[in-house]
């Protein structure tokens, strides 16, 4: 029979990995916790047409890319492709806005989208996002994506271009979207099919569009930094100053759209240089002020964004040292000294020293290199001898300690951690 294989653009996380994911998500904690951001936890499934009112029917991650799957009852249910929709749909379900005004989240979990898989694009990957709900002021876009950029730092990711653009509101977008609509109509000949569609139906998606024929007819597309109104374009002007005050450094890019419909205003997105190729943009968001209101709840602005946990840790390449083994691993000799040695290592473990057994048993030599593999810092070996006398010898095994492999000392079994712990140093 064949083996079962985990699903195309679906991948394991051996603990290696994990541990590297997990260290992201720490930096994040700290960066957004210290600013008042709280972690939310949503749902993985929520109904589809979550995602279809919020990203857009029009866009390629709801037409194309979404799981959806109707559940026992015939609902259509969708495997959640990003995080905002959901703390959204969450914010105005909970009435949180009604309890505080100024609501900030942050979260990391997997999303799922149905793309072609390739380095850095995955069908489940990981995103880590923060959402910045109750304020409309530049100060909010700027300090979120200013905590984008410590969280980088952080991260120890220096390689990256912040690229930032507005897309205007509700009292100039449309003025953009007819001019962009005329010169496609103009150029529908040289567009795809999905193209000439948008054009009618979307326009502004088809800035999106990856193919060549309507990438060089694009370019030569109106810009929507040309059309902001007076308070759009003010709003952009306070963003940029702010962000260069902070230190944070950025360049415009008037054909930032991003692929959800969502958007108002401010877009940006964090661009690694470098291992990822294509798939190099690690961090995006923007404002969306009429998203929640769109999804049943007031009239609430909100800024956010996402990163892909992948290709963060893809951008910061192998890490310089590898996990630290135990700090302890008890090498028991005969029954007497098995059935001690959990009860030992568990006490040492409750001590907080990391403390290892080869539970396989086996000779004294083959537990010896276990520890060696494992790399312990220190072994002790029990017998009936020192389980009768409660004296161990302790010896160090490689570097870790203060003094050189080899080293033995014989120490009280009643005392073995504070032991081990004052060997480490
Ligand atoms: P997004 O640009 O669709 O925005 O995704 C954000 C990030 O998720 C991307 O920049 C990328 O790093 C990562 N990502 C997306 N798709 C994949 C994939 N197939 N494989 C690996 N990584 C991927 C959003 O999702 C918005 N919700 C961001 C946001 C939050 N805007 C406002 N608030």
């Amino acid at each position: 029979m064949e083996p079962l294989r985990a699903v195309k653009g679906m991948n394991d996380l051996l603990p290696a990995e994990a541990g590297r994911f997990q260290a992201v998500e720490a930096a994040m904690r700290r960066a957004f916790g210290l600013a008042g951001y709280g972690e939310v936890r949503t749902p993985v499934v929520e109904e589809a047409a979550l995602f279809s009112r919020s990203i857009g029917e029009e866009t390629d991650v709801v037409g194309k890319e979404m799981y959806v799957f109707p559940d026992r009852h015939g609902k259509s249910l969708a495997l959640r492709p990003e995080g905002t929709a959901g703390a959204v749909r969450a914010y105005v379900e909970h009435g949180v806005g009604g309890q505080d005004p100024l609501v900030r989240w942050w979260y990391a979990g997997p999303m799922f989208r149905h793309e072609r898989p390739q380095k850095g694009r995955y069908r489940q990957f990981h995103q880590l996002g923060a959402e910045l709900f109750g304020a409309a002021a530049p100060e909010a876009d700027a300090e979120l994506v200013g905590l984008v950029h410590e969280l980088l730092q952080r991260l120890g990711l220096r390689d990256v271009v912040l690229q930032l653009n507005s897309i205007g509101d509700d009292a100039c977008r449309p003025v953009y979207t007819r001019s962009l609509q005329e010169y496609l109509r103009a150029h529908a000949a040289e567009l795809c099919e999905d193209c000439r569609r948008r054009t009618e139906k979307n326009p502004l998606r088809t800035l999106d569009c990856k193919v060549p024929g309507c990438r060089a007819v694009l370019a030569g597309a109106p810009s929507v930094q040309a059309s902001l109104c007076e308070a759009c374009r003010g709003h952009f002007e306070a963003v940029c100053g702010h962000l260069s005050a902070l230190g944070v450094p950025f360049e415009t890019n008037d054909r930032l759209v991003r692929g959800l419909d969502y958007y108002t205003r401010t877009t940006f997105e964090f661009l690694a240089k470098g291992e990822l190729g294509s798939q190099n943009t690690v961090a995006a968001g923007g404002r969306y002020d009429k998203l929640v209101e769109q999804l049943g709840g007031g009239a609430v602005p909100a800024v956010g964004f996402a990163a892909g946990i992948e290709r963060l840790v893809l951008a910061l390449g192998p890490p310089a040292d590898a996990a630290p083994g135990p700090e302890l691993f008890v090498v028991p000799l005969g029954e007497p000294a098995k059935r001690a040695a959990l009860g030992i290592a568990q006490a040492a473990r409750r001590t907080g020293l990391a403390t290892e057994i080869d539970v396989r048993g086996g000779s004294v030599k083959s537990q010896l290199r276990r520890a060696d593999r494992a790399g312990a810092a220190f072994v002790v070996v029990l017998g009936d001898q020192e389980l009768a006398s409660g004296r161990v010898k302790l010896k160090q095994m490689g570097t870790r300690g203060k003094g050189r492999p080899g080293d033995e000392a014989e120490v009280a079994l009643s005392e073995l951690s504070s032991s081990v712990r004052a060997a480490l140093g």
